[in-house]
């Protein structure tokens, strides 16, 4: 199987660097001269690419996601990640499952208060301190920085340490953000800016900190979360809705600035997740409220779950942090390298009804 695969990257190879078919023949026979050809290499080796006898380019191996190989868009082995937000919830389930495949994560995470207008409990350093245990479960380094995305100069600090330590930052998760719920006529200055701030500034800030060590090095995976309130709006949560929109914006032009370099930006998309960001009663008589239904004032997660579920296409009321980590995963391996600009929701099925 490995000289296989060996051989077809040898093939890819020769091919790419101008060595011509030849070439790539002869180093693909090299590598695996005793390997019988199997349906394998007849399904994955293309027959030369050629239109009236003249060869058709092909992309340079760093800017293609091929050639098959058994689990490569799981796999992070050997990468250096850092997830903001990593104290809790999905930020958490981000940080361990990239553990859990293989990369060495560090998780930064203001692990405190952020601003009275939050409606989620503060994460704690207890919480952080969990994740990277968790992270270290499975044998990768993990370490917690507690810094605000709202300073950037903290963030440079934190992307020089990161690179001092562990040699290169592969990949960088914008996670961390806070949530609003305010009719807009009743916000305070406060419910409008501090959202926006954490959640869009801080969220450039983190791309602005991190991405000229990836810049430098010609590389790179970046991956924010928006939000399907950042695809429409969001009755009584503007500056959040607002800020998520606004992700997307940032992420489309990062794409575009930041491809020269062989770095991909793209954003996740998480429909509904029960985590401390959505566990309270407002968010949960929203969430039956937007079903059409008139909710009690203080619903039992089970009656919020009971009017929801119904409405989604997989019939659950909302999804798992760890639901949501896979797609995490591929977004950063190598197996998505061709991946940039995007949005990628990972909703139950809200997707199949909204925009
Ligand atoms: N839970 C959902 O239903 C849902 C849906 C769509 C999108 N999202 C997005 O997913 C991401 C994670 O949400 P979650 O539900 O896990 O929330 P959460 O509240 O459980 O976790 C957010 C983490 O971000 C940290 N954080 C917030 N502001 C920070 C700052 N200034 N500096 C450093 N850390 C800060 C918090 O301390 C917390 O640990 C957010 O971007 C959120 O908007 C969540």
């Amino acid at each position: 199987m490995t000289g296989t695969i060996e051989k077809h990257d040898a093939l890819r190879r020769g091919l790419v660097m101008g060595g011509g078919l030849a070439a790539g023949l002869a180093m693909a026979n090299a590598a695996s001269a005793a390997t019988a050809t199997s349906t394998l290499e007849m399904q994955t080796q293309d027959a030369p690419r050629t239109l009236d006898g003249n060869s058709v380019p092909e992309p340079p191996p760093e800017k293609s996601a091929g050639p098959v190989r058994p689990g490569r868009g799981s796999m992070l082995t050997g990468k250096v990640a850092v997830v903001t937000g990593a104290a809790r919830g999905i930020g958490r389930a981000i940080a361990v499952e990239f553990a859990a495949n293989g990369a060495d994560v560090v998780a930064v995470d203001i692990a405190g208060p952020v601003s009275p207008a939050s409606n989620a409990e503060p994460a704690t350093p207890d919480e952080l301190a969990d994740t990277v245990r968790q992270i270290k479960q499975y044998g990768r380094r993990g370490e917690a920085i507690r810094a605000d995305i709202r300073d950037i100069a903290a963030l440079r600090r934190v992307a020089d340490q990161v690179q001092t330590t562990y040699g290169k930052i592969d990949i960088v998760v914008a996670d961390a953000a806070i949530q609003r719920w305010m009719p807009l006529l009743d916000m305070q200055d406060s419910d409008w800016h501090d959202v926006i701030d954490n959640n869009l500034n801080g969220t450039a800030n983190t791309i602005r900190a991190f991405a000229p060590k990836m810049v430098a090095q010609k590389n790179g995976r970046i991956i924010v979360l928006s939000s399907m309130q950042g695809l429409h709006g969001t009755k009584d949560a503007s500056s959040y809705s607002a800020s998520k929109w606004g992700i997307i914006g940032l992420m489309k032009s990062a794409a575009l600035e930041l491809g020269q370099y062989n770095i991909t930006v793209n954003a996740l998309i998480p429909g509904l997740v029960d985590t401390a960001l959505t566990r309270y009663y407002k968010r949960l008589s929203e969430t039956m409220a937007e079903t059409g239904r008139k909710p009690p004032e203080k619903p039992t997660p089970q009656e919020a779950w009971d009017v929801r579920a119904p409405t989604v296409a997989l019939k659950v009321g909302w999804l798992q942090p760890d639901d949501i980590s896979p797609a995490a995963v591929f977004l950063a391996s190598d197996a998505a390298a061709m991946v940039t600009g995007a949005e990628y929701q990972v909703t139950g099925g809200d997707s199949a009804k909204d925009v």
